[in-house]
């Protein structure tokens, strides 16, 4: 008996599991896979995407967790409201000029991304976006029948009257944006071009998913007003008549592993966002989340300076760097704030086949067809960060990075 092959366990080994067809659509990046090479020390990587970690206000977090577990006790453990931590919307709310009511905290803006795909997306609408654009963001509305289409941008971020001419061809659900510091492009729209974008949107009673988490990054030039501001200035600060969706997060000013972030909206937008939210995880972490209000007053702006002047020289540095090499026929964004910068190669040159052999040469970036909605495109574009390496080997990694390039022409 006990030698008989237990055929129900062997059939059920061999048996897939059955996925569900949005599993099925995602894929594994093989741009990925080649890129997990580039944690290895000895490589100098552009690629991440990541904060620099020994920005992040350790001792400070470490006490305001003291504090918050001596304040709180036990309720900073427990369970808690899905909408949020009520000081930390107060906070925004006040920052932003908007009732707290009309704030959601969400476990990092990607959760904010996810939710609102949840709440305002059926199958097949069309989503316009940047091209390229933040490609989490494709991920994170693809599952909810997304389909993308790319509004025509160009050195100076998007063309309202590109999105104009979009608009009068096609039934656009929504756009989605990142007008400032933009991932990955580096690039800001002007603040005539955020105007002009609100006068279309106005137009054609278009809802934008404005996604910010750069803002705060500005190293030089000068502020622009974000596009939620603009309408709600429009709106008269009323802003059940904006449409413009706000997502903001402390992921790249305080640290994105606490996942704390927030999503402004009028009320029945946060409504169903709540439902949706509970549904996904009850709530964001509630020790998290007092943390962060722990620290916005007074810990939050000094770091906010301490991070742009950090990034304002490393970029600086890799500016340098490009400009003292040169590779001929090269282009590349000079952003004013956040973490990325965008190079064109020359036409036919293949930014995947480079990645190879720079990684091979010791230096690592992202190839940027993986921005773009549409396969195919932007084979001879590379999104290059410059937050997490020293300005040395900046220099020394846009040195490799210029000579393959030009052994390449
Ligand atoms: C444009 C954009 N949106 C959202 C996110 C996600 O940030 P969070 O840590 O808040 O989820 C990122 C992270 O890189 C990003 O670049």
């Amino acid at each position: 008996m006990h030698d008989r092959p237990a055929t129900g366990q062997a059939a059920m080994s061999t048996r897939p599991v059955r996925l569900s067809r949005i599993a099925e659509q995602m894929t594994a990046s093989t741009i990925r896979e080649i890129l997990k090479v580039t944690q290895r020390p000895d490589i100098i990587s552009f690629a991440g995407g990541l904060p620099a970690p020994e920005l992040f206000p350790l001792e400070e977090v470490r006490a305001a967790t003291g504090a918050v577990l001596d304040r709180y006790g036990p309720a900073a453990l427990q369970y808690s409201t899905t909408e949020g931590h009520p000081p930390l919307r107060a906070w925004l709310g006040d920052r932003a000029g908007v009732p707290a009511q009309n704030v959601q905290i969400v476990s990092g803006s990607q959760q904010g991304l996810d939710l609102l795909g949840r709440v305002l997306l059926d199958p097949g609408d069309l989503v316009a976006v940047e091209n390229p654009t933040y490609l989490g963001a494709l991920q994170a509305l693809r599952p909810y029948g997304a389909r993308f289409v790319a509004v025509p941008t160009d050195d100076d971020g998007i063309s309202p009257d590109g999105l104009d001419a979009l608009l009068a061809e096609q039934p656009v659900r929504l756009l989605y944006a990142i007008p400032t510091f933009q991932n990955p492009t580096g690039r800001t729209l002007s603040r005539e071009r955020r105007e002009a974008l609100l006068d279309v949107a106005e137009r054609h009673d278009l809802l934008i998913i404005e996604d910010g988490p750069y803002s705060d990054l500005r190293f030089r030039g000068q502020a622009q007003p974000s596009l939620f501001e603009l309408a709600l200035a429009r709106a008269g600060g009323d802003i059940e008549s904006v449409r413009v969706i706000s997502l903001g997060t402390f992921s790249k000013t305080l640290v994105p592993g606490l996942r704390d972030a927030w999503v402004l909206a009028p009320g029945a937008v946060i409504d169903k966002l709540v439902q949706a939210k509970q549904g996904a995880d009850l709530h964001s972490p509630t020790l998290n989340q007092m943390i962060i209000a722990e620290l916005v007053e007074e810990v939050l702006p000094r770091q906010i300076a301490r991070v742009r002047e950090a990034y304002g020289q490393r970029c600086a540095a890799m500016l340098a760097a490009l400009a003292e090499r040169s590779p001929a026929g090269v282009h590349w964004t000079r952003p004013e704030g956040g973490m990325f910068l965008w190079l064109t190669l020359p036409e036919g040159l293949d930014a995947e086949k480079l990645l190879i052999s720079a990684v091979e040469a010791g230096v690592a970036f992202v190839p940027g067809a993986s921005f773009f909605a549409a396969p195919g495109e932007g084979a001879n574009t590379m999104r290059l960060s410059y937050v997490t390496v020293p300005e040395d080997r900046i220099r020394a990694g846009v040195g490799v990075l210029a000579d393959l390039i030009d052994q390449r022409r």
